[in-house]
């Protein structure tokens, strides 16, 4: 395994004069850089080529103090306790999350949303359901009444493939699997559901996958919900869970089958959906699972 580089490197000379370069580094550890966006990973606000542009100084006997990682991993140039050192100006931070052009550098599901918006479902039957889903992966669950209904390719309303499922995503949910007992869970699916205040999803369990020892993987984000988790009869008594913003489920094996829902979702606002709930479930559902 290759040693992780440190911050920065010190060259040091024989002058009294120091040169910092803070933002010449262009290291993205693997970790970080899966869950920046694309464009964030061109780590444009690096300064280039400061080191040779000031190559002479050090010939002149000058100290050299010059950052290895990207300023978008840390910023040398910043107070460790976020203290501003130009004060009135606005400044990206000790560990950004913003580049200088305001754009945000780490992927997120609203930017999955941004490429496929969420749409009214229907039941099987064409009833109108009170969730808005949307889905990302190389499968998604369609639920566009007489347009489609189950996993498809593309999205039946738009005639488009889904997006592709982001690495930060799919890492995460891989993890979660395996933290949970199931290594090897790789999701071809996750469907994004949106609850409003009031929206519910009735009992049901999840069988149109094909290889049911694959386990289901699900992320509860936004206003804390109602979960109705049963048995494998749907008249099977039920118990509710209260799941918050950061919660995960994942169920397999025997109770892969169970029947589970969700209770109207009550109000409230969350600091970051606001009066929604989202949930992220990641399923297999064509892929076979070799856990
Ligand atoms: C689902 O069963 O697909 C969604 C459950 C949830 O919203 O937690
Ligand atoms: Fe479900």
């Amino acid at each position: 395994m290759s040693q992780a580089p440190l911050p920065f490197v010190f060259h040091p000379g024989t002058a009294p004069l120091l040169i910092s370069m803070p933002h010449a580094g262009t290291h993205l550890p693997a970790d970080i850089a899966a869950r920046l966006t694309p464009e964030a990973r061109e780590v444009h606000d690096t300064d280039w080529h400061m080191p040779q542009l000031y190559a002479c100084a050090q010939a002149l006997g000058a100290s050299l103090l010059v950052a290895t990682h990207s300023r978008y991993v840390i910023d040398l140039n910043r107070a460790p306790d976020g203290a501003s050192l130009y004060p009135g100006q606005s400044v990206t931070g000790l560990c950004p999350v913003d580049s200088f052009a305001s754009t945000t550098l780490y992927a997120s599901v609203a930017q999955e949303l941004a490429q496929q918006p969420l749409q009214a479902t229907f039941t099987a039957g064409g009833l109108p359901m009170s969730v808005r889903t949307s889905n990302c992966g190389a499968w998604g669950w369609a639920a566009a009444g007489h347009q489609g209904y189950g996993y498809t390719r593309s999205d039946p309303l738009s005639g488009r493939p889904w997006p592709a499922m982001p690495t930060f995503l799919q890492q995460q949910a891989q993890a979660l699997a395996a933290q949970a007992g199931y290594p090897g869970f790789d999701p071809d699916v996750c469907l994004i559901n949106a609850y409003a205040v009031g929206a519910k999803m009735g009992l049901h369990h999840d069988a149109d996958e094909r290889d049911k020892t694959a386990p289901i993987v699900s992320v509860s984000l936004g206003l804390p919900c109602h979960f109705v988790w049963g048995g494998l009869q749907r008249s099977d008594p039920v118990r509710s869970l209260r799941l918050e913003h950061g919660d995960v489920l994942v169920w397999g094996g025997a109770s892969r089958m169970v029947f589970h829902g969700v209770r109207p979702l009550p109000a409230g606002q969350h600091h970051l959906l606001g009066a929604e709930r989202w949930n992220l479930t990641f399923r297999m559902a064509q892929r076979p699972y070799r856990g």
